[in-house]
C-alpha cells in the first residue's frame, strides 16, 4: 500500500513540488486558496535546439535546480521549512527519471520534516488548477484537461466521483501543436508560435478534417497532423500563417464540440479547461463565446496556471488531504499513472 486513507485534515501550508516534464517548480500553498510563491524553472531554452525534451537533460537540469529553488520558493513564502505542515509531489505520469527526482526529493523532506507525504497524479494537479482559479467553485462540472502529453475529457460530479469520459488515441493536442509547429520549422515549444502566427491568418486556407468532432468523447490528432504535411505539399502557396490559423482551428472545433457535448449530456452548468494547450487564444475566445450563448459558467484558469506549476499540485495534495489520503515513504514513480491511482489496487 503507498496510499492510505486516515482521518481527513486541512494543511495550512503544504509544499508542492513538480517535476514530471522540463519544468521544476515549488510552491507554497496556504489554507488550500492563498498562493504564498510559485516559482517555475523552465529548461524550454535548454531543449530547444533538439526540438522537444531530452530526457536526460531534463533530469540533470531538475537535480541542479530542486534545492536552490527550494530555498527561494520558502524565501519567497516567508516560511521556515518548520512551517510547512505537508508535501505534495507529482508522483506521474511523466518521463520518468524526472518524475523520481521530485518523488526521492519530496521523500527526504517529508521524513526530515516528519510530514505527510501526498502523492498526486499530474493531471489531478492540471484539474485541481482550475479551483486555484476560482476557490468557491464546486462540482459538478465538466473539464477538457489539454497538455504535451494528455488530452482528457473528465466529468466531476462530486469531489469524489471523478470519471473519465475520454481521451486521445494517438496524440494530445499540445503534442499535435508542437508536431505541426515542427513541419513548419517554427521551433519548440510550438503551441504558443502557433497560436500567434494563427492571429494573422485565414482559418479557412486550407480544407483540413475534423477528427471523431461529432463521435464519442474519445480523440484524434495524429491524422489531421498528417493533413497538414498533404495540404502543405499541394499548396505551397499558402503561407505559413494561414496554415496555423487552419489547423488551430480545426483543433478548437474539436475540442470545443466535445466539451460543450459533454456539458449537455451530463446535464452540467460548469466547464472547465486546463493544462498548456487551455492558454490558447483561439480556444479561450470560441468557448467563452458558446459559453455565453448557452448560459454556462466557463472556467479558465490564468496562462501561469495553465501551464506545468507547483501551485496546481499543491492544490491538488490539499484535495487529497481533506479526504484524508497520504502517501507513505514507498511512494512509487510512475511514467503512466491512471486518475484512479489511489484506488486502484496496487496503489
Ligand atoms: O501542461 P503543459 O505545460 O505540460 C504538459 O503537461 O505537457 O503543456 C505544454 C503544452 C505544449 O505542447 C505547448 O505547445 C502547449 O502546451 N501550449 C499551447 C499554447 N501554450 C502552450 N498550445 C496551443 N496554444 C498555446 N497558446
Ligand atoms: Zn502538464
Amino acid at each position: 500500500m503507498t496510499h492510505h486513507r486516515l482521518a481527513p485534515y486541512s494543511p495550512r501550508l503544504i509544499l508542492g513540488v513538480e517535476s514530471s516534464c522540463d519544468e521544476t517548480s515549488l510552491a507554497v500553498l496556504e489554507d488550500g486558496v492563498k498562493i504564498r510563491a510559485s516559482l517555475v524553472s523552465s529548461q524550454a531554452e535548454l531543449h530547444k535546439k533538439y526540438g522537444g525534451v531530452v530526457p536526460e537533460l531534463a533530469c540533470r537540469k531538475h537535480l541542479q535546480v530542486l534545492n536552490p529553488l527550494y530555498e527561494e520558493c520558502l524565501s519567497q513564502a516567508g516560511v521556515s521549512p518548520g512551517e510547512l505542515e505537508a508535501v505534495a509531489v507529482t508522483c506521474g505520469p511523466g518521463l520518468i527519471g524526472a518524475v523520481l527526482l521530485g518523488v526521492a526529493f519530496a521523500k527526504t523532506l517529508a521524513l526530515v520534516l516528519d510530514r505527510p507525504l501526498i502523492g498526486v497524479n499530474h493531471l489531478e494537479g492540471h484539474l485541481a488548477s482550475v479551483f486555484l482559479q476560482e476557490p468557491e467553485l464546486e462540482p459538478p462540472l465538466v473539464c477538457l484537461l489539454v497538455s504535451g502529453g494528455h488530452t482528457l475529457l473528465v466529468h466531476l460530479p462530486t469531489w469524489e466521483g471523478l470519471e473519465v469520459l475520454g481521451s486521445t488515441r494517438d496524440d494530445a493536442a499540445g503534442e499535435a501543436f508542437d508536431k505541426v509547429a515542427r513541419l513548419l520549422g517554427l521551433g519548440y515549444p510550438g503551441g504558443p508560435l502557433v497560436d500567434r502566427l494563427s492571429r494573422s491568418g485565414r482559418r479557412d486556407a486550407l480544407d483540413l478534417p475534423r477528427p471523431m468532432r461529432d463521435r464519442g468523447y474519445e480523440f484524434s490528432f495524429s491524422g489531421l497532423k498528417t493533413a497538414v504535411l498533404v495540404e502543405r505539399k499541394s499548396h505551397p502557396e499558402v503561407s505559413v500563417e494561414d496554415v496555423c490559423a487552419s489547423f488551430q482551428a480545426a483543433v478548437v472545433e474539436v475540442l470545443a464540440t466535445k466539451l460543450l457535448r459533454a456539458a449537455r449530456e451530463k446535464g452540467v452548468s460548469t466547464i472547465a479547461v486546463a493544462g498548456g494547450v487551455a492558454c490558447n487564444s483561439e480556444l479561450r475566445l470560441e468557448l467563452a463565446r458558446q459559453a455565453s450563448e448557452l448560459g454556462l459558467r466557463l472556467v479558465v484558469p490564468s496562462p501561469s496556471l495553465c501551464t506545468d506549476n507547483a501551485a496546481m499540485i499543491a492544490r491538488a495534495g490539499w484535495e487529497a488531504a481533506r479526504l484524508g489520503w497520504r502517501s507513505t515513504l514507498e511512494l512509487e514513480a510512475r511514467a503512466n499513472l491512471p486518475l484512479s491511482f489511489r484506488r486502484s489496487p496496487w496503489a
